[in-house]
């Protein structure tokens, strides 16, 4: 892996301004990503996880700029693009694409699939045949046969479509892509499939991703860190094996216990996640899952544990962290 990451994210902050009632005009604030720092290199996956509403498409889109963050920076190969133009943001999106959970809906209907995957490229190049050739290229990188070019999408299955979707993200050779649930839509053997493609285009092309899902297993499988993501903050960071072999936060812990069919199961004590996630409207003061944590203690309640390295290149916010495997299995 390369030593310089190519997307560093820094101190990132979110908010979005929510009108408590129309008649008062009284805004809220919500704050979906809350001071988040990760690196992502090439040729490495990254995963995120985390529950549902805890940051994670709202940190992807800031990442493309979808959505601008309200404090920090995003540097792309060392270029802080969260001030850049509209025009010099045209040149990032070469560099850096997004497959989105469900292709259907993310591919105009009324475009052939050749089109589809054209479109990116067409903002770079007027050189037709150069364009044509790439898109037969990507077809068979993506294993789409090159006659069903002039098909349109609802002629395709989801795994397919999913597969136009990486074709049209792949085409213009981006350094990045950020995978927003990019399998969670499709069938479990067709998953796998999507998973190996883009492991086998990693291979490749040494493109970087940042792959967000609320499902571990699928994230095990891809990524070679995972972040996991709390109420907007970044909770624990590890290696793959460490973080699934060795988590270090209770939350972690809980979200790993609670997968059925997993390894994780047999480790004794189930830990299941109880309590509902707090708003990030009211979010709870000191750290924000002591009201779910059952190792909860005082301090907890008033302090926020900040990100800590706790081995080599493994860190969580928690003031009383597990200390070993045999911890988790113990339910210590
Ligand atoms: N445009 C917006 N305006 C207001 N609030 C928003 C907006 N986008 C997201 N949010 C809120 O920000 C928080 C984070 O949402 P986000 O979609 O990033 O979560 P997520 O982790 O991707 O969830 P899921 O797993 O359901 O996709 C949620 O509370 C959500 O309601
Ligand atoms: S800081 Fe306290 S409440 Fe938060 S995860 Fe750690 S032990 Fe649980
Ligand atoms: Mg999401």
């Amino acid at each position: 892996m390369s030593a310089v990451p190519i997307l560093r994210i820094e101190n990132v902050t979110k908010d979005f301004q929510i009108k408590r009632s129309a008649l008062s005009g009284e805004n809220l604030t919500l704050r979906a990503v809350n001071d988040v720092s990760l690196d992502v290199y090439p040729g490495e996956t990254l995963g995120v996880v985390g529950e549902s509403g805890c940051g994670k498409s709202t940190l992807g889109r800031t990442i493309l700029q979808l959505t601008r963050p309200t404090q920090g920076r995003i540097l792309f190969d060392g270029n802080d693009i969260t001030r850049l133009s509209r025009k010099q943001l045209k040149a990032i999106r070469q560099d850096i694409q997004i497959i989105f959970q469900d292709p259907y809906s993310s591919l105009n209907p009324r475009m052939k699939v050749r089109d589809i995957i054209a479109e990116p490229l067409e903002n770079f190049s007027s050189d037709r045949s150069a364009i044509t050739r790439r898109v037969h290229e990507v077809m068979e990188i993506v294993k789409l046969p090159v006659a069903y070019a002039d098909r349109y999408p609802h002629e395709f299955s989801g795994g397919q479509r999913q597969r136009i979707g990486i074709a049209r993200a792949i085409a213009i050779r981006p350094r990045l892509i950020v995978c927003d649930e990019a399998v969670s839509a499709l069938d479990v053997s067709v998953q796998a499939q999507i998973l190996n493609l883009l492991k086998e285009i990693q291979r490749e092309t040494q493109v970087a991703l940042l792959f967000i899902s609320h499902n571990l297993g699928v994230v095990r499988y891809l990524s070679h860190r995972v972040a996991v993501m709390y109420l907007g903050r970044v909770v624990e960071l590890a290696s793959e094996q460490a973080l699934f072999e060795n988590p270090k936060h209770p939350y972690t812990s809980a979200l790993l216990s609670a997968i059925p069919e997993a390894d994780y199961s047999r480790r004794g004590t189930r830990k299941y996640l109880s309590g509902d996630i707090p708003s990030p409207i009211d979010p709870p003061p000191g750290c924000p899952f002591h009201q779910r944590c059952e190792k909860v203690q005082d301090v907890c309640r008033v302090e926020t544990p900040v990100l800590d390295a706790l081995a080599p290149e493994h860190w969580a916010a928690c003031h009383f962290p597990n200390v070993s495997d045999k911890g988790i299995r113990d339910g210590a």
